[in-house]
């Protein structure tokens, strides 16, 4: 049911119940940290960052309920009655025949893909993120990403830019007959902007998985933002309810992996879901080996407690009204800046265009790190990276420019108020207006994989010298 809503201002539906300090630094201060971390964000202790916007997973706050289920947690090994109250809340909104716990979505993810993929292998996706792709990559599997066409051009506003290109996929399906173990959807598509999947998107692609006789799989970490904007969104939506919504993108698909760190509103967990029943004995034995016993998998029975309570508070409409308010209430105020941001804001996130914004700093020496350093040193936000640094690396070793070089500013859930975000849009006025003066930076040390997560970098002077002024204002 739709409550009316007479005030323009959306309040965060709840009150603060406990708090946690911020520990105030100086622009000297964080020099100093971010040099000591080799320039990476991720090597930052984080009591030295003040609004933490690395990520919105596991970083959202608990509610009074989700506390209280903690207190019910039984860690019997075996058949707990928390495994029940998550089984049965999991089943409410993904009644899919098979739920197996995980410690969280990487676990789901190394987990059906060790049992499905493998050299020779093609796993298409609407957009990879940074661990699917690698859990499918090390493998031996080609990962493919296959975003709808239109959603490329970040600055034109798509009502669902997250979609699959159905056309590319079947054209993959038919260059690849028998070699597609799964077909995957990610909702909403955090690699590609945090932009949202229709549901008339996962009903096509249904249909040419149907016609190639290729599962879908939803990566569904934060599939409660993704049915809110298929419900304010979507013709014909308006008048159901988000539970519902979700049954049905959970109907259109075969299985599922999921970080309950987004979406179930928990500190950790995840799960692997499917229906059939051969897939699911190969999961479980797997699961084993590194997780646990199937009735709790990496997880505390209280861990499972905190995700049923979480999986309930989620699909609530005052929590996702202001949740996607709050979101968009940050891109708004930064667009109304002038700073490329991606439009209209993602479910969890913003998403800085690096690129467009520093276009003084080349791919390949990082303007979406760049940026994301002088963030910090500015104020002490913590973004993250989505650009060159994270996708940059090929499987081959060579090193090319990611096709966008963006900055996320991921929201936890329930965690800042409107005047943490009001200070975040200031900072970012701040480095806008001298945005001309940040130096590039390059890679002195990487792994293998995964590198964004360790690799240290320096600033490269060149890249200062040649600045171009600040722009007016
Ligand atoms: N899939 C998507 C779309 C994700 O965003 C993430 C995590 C995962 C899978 C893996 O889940 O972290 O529980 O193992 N995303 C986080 C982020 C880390 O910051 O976007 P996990």
């Amino acid at each position: 049911m739709m409550l009316p809503m007479p005030f323009r201002t959306i309040i965060e539906p709840f009150r603060i119940h406990s708090v946690e300090p911020l520990r105030m630094t100086t622009r000297a201060d964080r020099e100093q940290a971010i040099r000591a971390a080799g320039f990476n964000l991720f090597a930052l202790r984080s009591e030295d960052v003040l609004i933490d916007l690395l990520t919105d997973s596991g970083t959202g706050a608990m509610s009074r309920d989700q506390w209280a289920g903690i207190q019910h947690g039984d860690e019997s090994y075996a058949g707990s009655p928390s495994w029940f109250r998550f089984l049965d809340s999991v089943q409410e909104l993904f009644p899919f025949k098979h739920i197996i716990p995980t410690h969280q979505g990487r676990a789901a993810e190394k987990i059906l893909f060790t049992a499905v993929a493998g050299p020779g292998k093609v796993v298409p996706n609407n957009t990879h993120f940074d661990t699917t792709r690698a859990n499918v990559e090390f493998t031996g599997a080609e990962a493919v990403d296959l975003v709808a066409p239109e959603s490329s051009e970040p600055s034109v506003e798509q009502p669902f830019g997250g979609n699959m290109d159905v056309g590319g996929l079947d054209a993959c399906l038919r260059s690849h007959p028998g070699s597609v173990p799964v077909v995957f959807v990610t909702v909403t598509n955090n690699s590609h902007g945090g932009q949202p999947v229709s549901l008339a998107n996962l009903r096509d692609v249904r249909e040419v998985c149907d016609g190639h006789g290729v599962p879908l799989f939803l990566d569904a970490c934060r599939f409660a933002e993704n049915a809110w904007f298929i419900h304010e969104r979507e013709p014909g939506q308006q008048d159901r309810e988000v539970r519902d919504i979700v049954r049905e993108m959970a109907s259109l698909a075969d299985g599922m992996t999921m970080s309950a760190k987004k979406d179930g509103l928990a500190n950790i967990g995840g799960w692997l879901a499917m229906n059939d029943d051969e897939l699911a004995t190969s999961c479980r034995n797997l699961l084993i080996l590194t997780e646990g016993f199937p009735t709790y998998g990496g997880l505390a029975g209280r861990d499972l407690e905190a995700i049923a309570q979480g999986l309930e508070e989620v699909v609530q409409h005052d929590y996702l009204r202001y949740r996607i308010r709050s979101t968009g209430y940050l891109g708004e105020a930064l667009d109304r800046l002038g700073v490329p941001v991606v439009q209209p804001a993602g479910g969890h996130a913003v998403y800085i265009d690096a690129g467009r914004m520093l276009p003084h700093i080349p791919p390949l020496h990082y303007p979406g790190q760049a940026l994301a350093i002088a963030l910090y040193e500015t104020g002490g936000i913590r973004s993250c990276e989505v650009g060159t640094v994270m996708f940059g690396r090929q499987p081959d070793g060579s090193e090319r420019p990611a096709e966008r070089d963006l900055v996320r500013l991921a929201i936890p859930r329930r965690t800042y108020t409107q005047s943490h975000m009001d200070y975040v849009v200031e900072v970012c006025a701040e480095v806008w207006a001298r945005v001309g003066e940040l130096p590039g930076y390059s890679i002195i040390e990487e792994p293998p994989m995964l590198r964004h997560f360790t690799a240290r970098f320096e600033p490269v002077s060149s890249t200062r010298e040649a600045a171009t002024p600040a722009p007016e204002g």
